[in-house]
């Protein structure tokens, strides 16, 4: 949820800490901090401002501490408000060590009352603070061995950046549960919690796994395992551009996004879409494995959730093997009934999400087979994972998850088919008719992202509405659920999702004159009840923005206000490009209420806090 970045080297730290830092805001943003030694001082130089990373950059405009060494944070608040004091790095109590932090320590308290035995006085309020302590408190000399044992100390999450002034040659990284990288630079050496912060100045890599500990100086790494002992590690080649992950002449991240979606499904449907077939290299889930198959759980959070839940609808529909979608949070505390003839799909875009990490743990601990769709790759989900099948939607750094959602959902219907065609539940014939229509969609949602002005001047009219409702039956209503956390996130709108057939039983009661409701289409069986629905919400009073293929616009203009046309598709596979028109509501809702489309309010991109 924090952000870290750390620098050794022949420069000075501070710009190139908050030019990385300027990458991680995605993961949190109510203060930063920067820390740095310049070899001389009696203390590190610590300044830190509660607020955005601007904030921070404006008092670095008055007094910016020199130094060729040095830590920083952006955070999002777990213990303590976000203000000045809980801010990051925290110093220990006679000033020669600071500590960034990112994660949760679980028994804080215990070693703080530890600490205040041995007579340290806690500034702040967070959980972080114990860490300073505890390394000054072990510190006999050697920093990495006081932070091995310290780490022995601790209970819970964390990436940790240390730096100590009686080292000024070296600095302290460690991980567990929570992502961290070693960028390795030519007489220079960094560390950041995701590689677009590091991107500028090296593409290689080293990935540290749980509770591994990194030693770096300007000219080496050395990485430990918690025991101390020196482990090997190949670097990792990053292939992918830095424009990637920058704006590139569009507003906001969000909508450079969503207009990115043809080439972030195309990406990741291409290698897979070969000649008249699908082929997933390297998942390899045989005939023999799938015909023994008694059940999938899809586990996920969020939006990855969301996209499971159009999974379930999808592989039950081809494969006949039953689906069971899993919010991750609640799943590893249900004592869940899992065994290895269950296959478990953990979906995630960033693979550091901790709820479905932990999730993960404990279906593999369980005997399933873990099948991950994971957009990040070498991210601790996909490392931990049976198969990898990765979403090529590219970086994704707005908050409001857009085009991995739709490849989340290429990767779904992907397993459908090609599940269905080894089971033998759909012919040659059919696994062909969907491949082809796969192969459209690219182009299909290209249309959509170049009609959009009008969704647009829709939004304009309605973006001080109070609530919205989003209704759909079948797919539509999984799609709905998307459509509706979209838009609640950036726009702070209350939304709800309903089934449409649900209406009647208690929901029908909120819809008054002039309450919006959003109603997709697409799904040809069951279009008739969706008008029905329709008609039922008008009666009411309802505004209806309905949304449908576009041989049906005739008629659904008869009972909508607005019509949003997609081109016309299989009913099966239309979610992937449906949910482009209700992504594009949410964000020029959010514009035009003057929100922070990226950074949404209390919100991080990667969550890697339960
Ligand atoms: O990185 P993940 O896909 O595991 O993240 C899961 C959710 O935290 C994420 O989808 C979240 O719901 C987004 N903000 C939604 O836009």
């Amino acid at each position: 949820m924090c952000g870290i970045v750390g620098y050794i080297g022949n420069k000075q730290a501070v710009p190139i800490l908050i030019e990385g830092l300027k990458k991680l805001e995605y993961r949190g943003y109510d203060s930063a901090g920067v820390a740095v030694y310049n070899g001389n001082d009696d203390n590190i130089n610590v300044v830190k401002a509660k607020g955005r990373l601007s904030v921070l950059e404006n008092k670095l405009k008055t007094y910016c501490p020199d130094g060729m060494m040095g830590i920083g944070h952006t955070r999002w608040a777990t213990h303590g408000e976000p203000n000045d004091v809980n801010s990051h790095p925290h110093a220990s109590q006679n000033g020669i060590i600071a500590v960034v932090h990112n994660g949760i320590i679980e028994n804080y308290m215990q070693l703080k009352e530890f600490l205040q035995s041995k007579g340290y006085c806690f500034q702040s309020d967070t959980d972080t603070e114990v860490i300073a302590h505890l390394v000054e408190y072990n510190y006999r000399g050697d920093l990495l061995n006081a932070v091995i044992k310290t780490l022995n100390d601790l209970e819970g999450s964390y990436a940790l950046g240390v730096i100590c002034t009686q080292c000024p040659d070296e600095f302290i990284a460690a991980r567990k549960d929570s992502p961290l990288i070693v960028g390795i630079g030519k007489n220079e050496n960094f560390i950041a919690s995701d590689i677009p912060a590091i991107l500028k100045y090296t593409r290689d890599i080293y990935i540290l796994e749980d509770k591994e500990i990194a030693c770096v100086k300007k000219d080496s790494v050395s990485i430990y395992n918690i025991l101390g002992e020196k482990v090997k590690r190949d670097i990792f080649h990053v292939d992918w551009d830095i424009s990637s992950a920058e704006k590139g002449g569009f507003e906001h991240f969000m909508i450079k996004e969503i207009c990115e979606e043809p080439k972030a499904v195309k990406s990741t449907l291409s290698p897979r879409l070969k000649d008249s077939k699908i082929v997933l290299d390297n998942i390899n889930l045989t005939k023999e494995y799938l015909a023994q198959l008694e059940k999938i759980y899809i586990i996920a959070c969020g939006t990855a959730y969301h996209a499971g839940v159009v999974g379930k609808y999808a592989i039950e529909k081809l494969t006949r093997i039953p689906v069971e979608v899993e919010l991750a949070s609640e799943f590893r505390y249900r004592d869940p009934i899992v065994n290895k003839n269950h296959l478990s799909i953990v979906i995630s875009q960033s693979g550091e999400t901790l709820d479905s990490l932990m999730a993960l743990r404990e279906a593999k601990k369980r005997g399933a087979r873990i099948l991950s769709v994971v957009n990040v790759v070498g991210s601790s989900i996909a490392r931990e994972s049976d198969n990898v099948f990765y979403t090529w939607a590219g970086p994704e750094i707005a908050v409001a998850s857009t085009k991995a959602y739709n490849t989340q959902l290429s990767a779904m219907y992907l397993f459908a088919i090609d599940f269905a065609l080894k089971r033998g539940t759909i012919s040659v014939d059919e696994a062909k008719k969907y491949r082809n229509e796969l192969d459209r969609i690219p182009s299909l949602i290209e249309k959509i992202v170049n009609d959009r002005e009008k969704i647009q001047k829709f939004a304009s009219r309605h973006y001080n509405a109070k609530s919205i409702f989003f209704i759909g039956r079948g797919l539509d209503y999984a799609l709905s659920m998307e459509g509706s956390l979209k838009l609640k996130e950036i726009s702070y709108i209350h939304s709800e999702a309903y089934a449409g057939g649900e209406l009647k039983h208690g929901t029908i009661a909120l819809i008054e004159e002039g309450t919006l409701v959003v109603c997709p289409l697409t799904q040809e069986s069951l279009f008739d009840k969706m008008l029905s629905n329709i008609k039922e919400v008008k009666a009411r009073g309802a505004v209806v923005m309905a949304i449908t293929h576009e041989k049906h616009a005739l008629m659904v203009e008869k009972y909508a206000d607005i019509v949003i046309t997609i081109p016309d598709m299989e009913s099966l596979l239309s979610p992937i490009a449906a949910i482009t028109p209700m992504q594009l509501f949410a964000y020029y809702m959010s514009v035009l209420k003057g929100n922070d489309v990226d950074k949404p309010r209390n919100l991080a991109k990667s969550v890697t806090v339960e």
